[in-house]
């Protein structure tokens, strides 16, 4: 038994460290209320963030966008969430950082007046699939369920906009899937809850281009696809070309590179992971020792 408070997870809230169990947020928090918030989550393997400035990036990206702001600086909250995940002593950890837009002054709905929020979090290593779905592969079920679509809500801002995502679930459980995709009303696929998608066809691979949160596992495994030799796609995905392709796999920072075995209940291809989706994960999770894709936790 640890004596460490933090061991099952720290949050930092109002500035202060507390256990992630004990983190609590105002009620009156927009980014309760009305889903006003953006967020990241990056992820520490043995003891090393990975691609920690590519999220802080996108973290910044999402904050311009919806007219949100933090009191740091990059650099500042890498620092912040390093000594964070150091207090914590997690070797493998799920790190999100969220702005929420705050509080409005007392009987305003005025955005204007709110005063934005940061809070953060690590707990231990988050799966979307568990050890036995990544070694045969995960049941994945193409939902009736539309993405909320990106002129409402651009898809690129990491959101809490999940009631699509939620219903594509339960559907997918209806119809004996572990897991789900959402379309985008003209039958192409999207994304999933936390995932993006690939579909390989033929030694190409093609993941959709629009849409979609433009994940860093996908902007990882496009970068080592073309390593690898792969022409790589990103474009619209047609439903039923995923029914049809050779190998398909979900790619997500709780879990890096995931099979999927079964589309709608039918096999993909021979019904096993494939060689272009195993080689991808092998080269995904070998990136994770090389100090020019991570930054290492001090954990004194
Ligand atoms: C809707 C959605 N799409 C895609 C992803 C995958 O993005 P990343 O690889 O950056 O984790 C996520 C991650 O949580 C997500 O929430």
């Amino acid at each position: 038994m640890s004596d460490n408070p933090f061991a099952d997870g720290i949050a930092y809230v109002d500035g202060e460290a507390v256990p992630v169990a004990e983190a609590r947020l105002p009620l009156l928090d927009w980014g309760f209320l009305h889903s006003d918030a953006t967020y990241d989550v990056a992820h520490v393997w043995q003891g090393r963030f990975f691609r920690l400035d590519d999220h802080i990036e996108r973290f910044f990206a999402g904050m311009d966008a919806l007219r949100l702001s933090i009191p740091y600086q990059r650099g500042e909250l890498a620092d912040l969430l390093c000594e964070l995940v150091g207090r914590s002593g997690l070797r493998d950890a799920y790190v999100e950082m969220i702005c929420t837009r705050g509080l409005p002054a007392p009987g305003s709905r005025d955005p204007r007046t709110c005063e934005n929020r940061f809070y953060a979090f690590a707990v231990p290593f988050i799966w979307i699939a568990d050890a036995e779905q990544q070694r045969r592969g995960l049941h994945l079920v193409i939902s009736a369920q539309q993405r909320i679509p990106p002129g409402s809500v651009d898809p690129r801002v990491k959101n809490y906009h999940w009631l699509d995502m939620v219903q594509a679930l339960f559907e997918a459980y209806e119809r004996g899937g572990e897991t789900a995709a959402t379309v985008d009303g003209a039958d192409n696929v999207v994304e999933g809850p936390g995932f993006n998608l690939f579909a390989v066809t033929a030694g190409r691979v093609a993941t959709p281009a629009r849409g979609v949160l433009e994940g860093i596992t996908r902007r990882t495994v496009m970068e080592l696809a073309e390593v690898q030799g792969h022409a790589v796609e990103a474009r619209v995905l047609p439903a039923a070309e995923v029914r049809a392709a050779d190998e398909v796999f979900v790619t997500s920072t709780a879990g890096g590179v995931m099979p999927v075995t079964r589309v709608d209940g039918e096999r993909v291809g021979d019904g096993a992971p494939g060689p272009v989706t195993t080689a991808l994960r092998d080269a995904y999770w070998a990136l994770h020792a090389d100090p020019a894709w991570t930054r290492a936790v001090d954990y004194r």
